[in-house]
């Protein structure tokens, strides 16, 4: 059986890879080729990384206990958690710095909560790298109850469901929203530029960034010459949906594998 931890981390890179495999643009790609296994240089800023699960949930082609999409009506309608990942300003990242095993027991008085805000959308294999992007948050953040904790923490603080909302961003699948609305939304909440990922025109991952104190920072990164500089525009198209999950029992699930076509306009 997966443990709680395994889902939770590691889950973000086989679904990163799965979707690389699937879409050769797709930030999988990017994301593998970025990564700095074995790095002990300490990173520069933190990412909060958020799933849509609206979208997410429509990669869902069989179900299992661990994937979070096959809740029905339970399922997430706010953004999840993926991760808190430890960057570089030159777009890489450390991975897998200490060979610290994981032990589930010291977060279980967060478990309700990680179960509720950090689940798994998928049903991936959990990774043996364990605590990949987590084990390189020192100094900042030494030890795994911390790291979930404080991830926790930040979600609860920059809340960006209730932005987006508030804003008139509400999860449809009908309406398309102006990019550059929901970008602008999130700068005047939380004073700082988020990166949005899209799948087929639909939101799929916002990233918040941040400091070492965890005060808001810009995600795009503004110097030139780096190769792999994410930026919006780069998988997302001026108009983007953000749709809602459709509550598919198990049985369904297995037929909601086609996605809605969306506007390449990018
Ligand atoms: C975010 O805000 C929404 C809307 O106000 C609320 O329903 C939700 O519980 C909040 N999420 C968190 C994690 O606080």
């Amino acid at each position: 059986m997966a443990s709680l931890f395994a889902r939770l981390l590691c889950i973000a890179l086989t679904t990163m890879v799965a979707v690389g495999m699937l879409e050769a643009n797709g930030i999988g790609i990017e994301i593998g080729s970025r990564e700095v296994v074995g790095e002990f240089r300490e990173f520069d800023y933190f990412a909060l990384a958020l799933q849509w699960p609206g979208t997410f949930c429509r990669q869902t082609r069989h179900c299992c206990s661990s994937n979070a999409c096959c809740r029905g009506s339970n399922a997430p309608t706010e953004f999840t958690i993926h991760g808190l990942w430890p960057d570089y300003n030159d777009g890489t990242w450390p991975a897998c710095c200490t060979r610290e095993e994981f032990d589930e027991k010291e977060i279980s008085t967060l478990h309700d909560a990680l179960e509720k805000y950090w689940p798994s959308l998928s049903c991936g294999l959990p990774s043996t790298c364990h605590e990949k992007h987590g084990t390189c948050s020192f100094p900042v953040i030494w030890d795994e109850y911390n790291y979930f904790l404080t991830t926790l923490n930040v979600y609860f603080k920059y809340n960006v469901t209730r932005v987006l909302n508030e804003a008139g961003y509400v999860p449809s699948n009908a309406e398309k929203y102006p990019l550059g609305g929901i970008i602008s939304a999130i700068q005047n909440a939380f004073g700082a530029t988020p990166l949005l990922v899209c799948k087929k025109g639909a939101v799929e991952e916002l990233r918040l960034c941040f400091y070492k104190d965890f005060k808001p920072r810009d995600c795009v990164m503004g110097s030139t010459g780096q190769s792999f500089v994410l930026s919006s525009s780069s998988s997302c198209p001026k108009y983007v949906s953000l749709p809602e999950h459709a509550s598919s029992g198990i049985q369904s699930a297995e037929t909601t594998i086609s996605w809605v076509p969306g506007d390449e306009a990018l």
